[in-house]
């Protein structure tokens, strides 16, 4: 199966494949993020110790060869700080885009950015024609990353479990953006910028 590249460079972001090595930093990141994430990650309210995050770094190499899911570290300036990837659980054609960044480097565009690099890259594989972001109503700064990159709302409705987080309503939000919407933005921002 074709393959992401293992860093995604960007101007303001660099994704990097996680590394098994990342266990440290990644335990880290995550006790200082843990009243950020509370609201939205289902995993936050009962956070992953040390043996569970190295599984997690263990298990994103098994689901890399496999193609299930494509997990990187958020980094800048050699710091990490968050996680995003593409996950294949929309199926087929589909990619599904998940992102989370630590509140000391929120409010600067970086989640916009790491997640513009995961379209570029999604829907260069061949096997994909569109990724799809999905996040609880209430989370708007989820939605603002969709809205800022041009997505598309194709669906909104209540989750049949209900809501899988404490800040959530239930309310599944689906944003889409397909290879050709993605081609024509990408033209129309080349052509602006002369
Ligand atoms: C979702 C999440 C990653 C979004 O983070 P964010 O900082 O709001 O998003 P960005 O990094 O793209 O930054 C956008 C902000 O930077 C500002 N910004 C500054 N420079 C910018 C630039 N060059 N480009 C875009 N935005 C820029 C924007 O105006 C915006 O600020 P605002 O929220 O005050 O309007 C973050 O809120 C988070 O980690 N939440 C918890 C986990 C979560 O909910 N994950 C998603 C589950 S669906």
């Amino acid at each position: 199966m074709e393959e992401p590249a293992d860093i995604l460079r960007c101007e303001r972001v660099e994704l990097r494949r996680w590394r098994t090595s990342d266990l440290g930093a990644l335990e880290r990141t995550i006790r200082e993020s843990l009243d950020h994430l509370v609201p939205w990650m289902p995993w936050a309210s009962d956070p992953p110790d040390r043996g569970q995050l190295a599984e997690f770094l263990a298990l994103n190499q098994e689901q890399w060869r496999t193609g299930e899911a494509y997990a990187y570290a958020i980094t800048t300036g050699g710091a990490m700080i968050g996680s995003c990837g593409l996950y294949r659980r929309i199926g087929a054609g589909g990619l599904d885009i998940g992102y989370w960044l630590h509140p000391r480097w929120t409010g600067r565009g970086l989640a916009t950015a790491a997640a513009e690099a995961l379209v570029g890259q999604g829907l260069r594989l061949a096997d994909v024609d569109h990724v799809e972001i999905h996040h609880d109503a209430a989370n708007t700064a989820s939605g603002a990353v969709a809205r800022r990159l041009g997505f598309a709302e194709v669906g909104r409705a209540p989750l049949p479990a209900g809501p899988a987080a404490p800040g959530e309503t239930g309310i599944d939000v689906v944003c889409r953006m397909t290879a050709d919407r993605w081609r024509a933005r990408t033209a129309a921002r080349a052509r602006r910028a002369g």
